[in-house]
């Protein structure tokens, strides 16, 4: 990998993490080189543990890797990434706030210069976008699962951050309902020229929106195989999984990750 690369929107650069634990360290993710092109869609496949998550807390500043380095724009991640929206694994939505305050607050902690006029139409624009009208003064704990993940998601997007970290964002949602915000997040992501690292388990998702699928292996992570993904855009995320093309791709990389979801079991 070239020591610089000013096609990259995030780069890896031999980036590994061990944790300390008790009895010594834990290596989550073994050195790794990866570069995300801008406006690229990349999404991580691989067993529990593998690393994924680590990898966006790396991207987003959260985390420093153990060896090697962490890029954004080529310039070195060292504290909290601003030019990323993060959707984490877990929803940190506060409770003691409704849907419509939940999102506010994300906006205006981001942009304070937006007037508040502005910032009350942008958040009802995205709660119709998200399906969740009639929901805006319901706290998280009267939500289900799928809608407090929709206010997760609408968080992250109304400040229009160029570059969006998805950690299983629709994991927890009816399979309608996901094909519906796939098709969403396809839309959007294609019109606001986004950049996406989006981790999932379900593969199927990731040929669907993805420009480049990599599969890691089981902990301690590292790539094990890279697949473009070269169906025509705009894809028919409800159609896309019935093509022969998608069905080869899709047991091409099933066999690369099946090994790794066997030995991710052993452990
Ligand atoms: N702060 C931490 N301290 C110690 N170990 C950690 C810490 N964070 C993550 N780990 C460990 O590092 C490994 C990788 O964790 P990570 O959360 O990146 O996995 P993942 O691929 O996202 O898994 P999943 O698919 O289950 O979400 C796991 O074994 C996890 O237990
Ligand atoms: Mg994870």
């Amino acid at each position: 990998m070239p020591l610089s690369d000013p096609a990259a929107k995030i780069r890896l650069a031999g980036a590994s993490k061990r944790f300390p634990v008790r009895d010594g360290e834990l290596e989550a993710l073994q050195p790794t080189d990866l570069a995300v092109r801008p406006q690229e869609f990349v999404a991580l496949v691989g067993p529990s543990g593998c690393g994924k998550s680590t990898i966006l807390n790396l991207a987003a500043g959260l985390l420093r890797p153990t060896d090697g380095a962490v890029f954004y724009d080529e310039q070195p991640v060292t504290t909290l990434n601003r030019a990323v929206g993060y959707m984490t694994q877990k929803d940190t939505l506060l409770p003691w706030r409704h849907a419509a305050d939940n999102i506010r607050i994300a906006l205006e902690l981001r942009c304070r210069a937006v007037p508040r006029g502005e910032a009350a139409a942008r958040v009802a624009q995205i709660i119709e976008l998200i399906g969740l009208k009639g929901f805006e003064q319901h706290f998280p704990a009267q939500l289900s699962g799928g809608m407090r993940k929709r206010v997760a998601l609408a968080r992250t997007l109304i400040y229009e951050p160029e570059t969006l970290l998805m950690d299983e964002p629709f994991g927890a949602l009816d399979a309608q309902l996901k094909l519906l915000l796939l098709d969403q997040l396809q839309s959007l992501t294609a019109l606001r020229r986004m950049t996406v690292v989006f981790v999932t388990h379900d593969l199927g998702e990731a040929i669907t929106l993805a420009d480049r699928v990599i599969v890691f292996s089981a902990r301690p992570g590292r790539i094990r195989a890279i697949r473009e993904i070269d169906l025509p855009r705009p894809r028919d995320v409800f159609k896309v999984r019935f093509t022969e093309h998608f069905a080869r791709l899709h047991e091409e990389l099933w066999d690369e990750l099946k090994d790794e979801v066997v030995k991710g079991t052993d452990v």
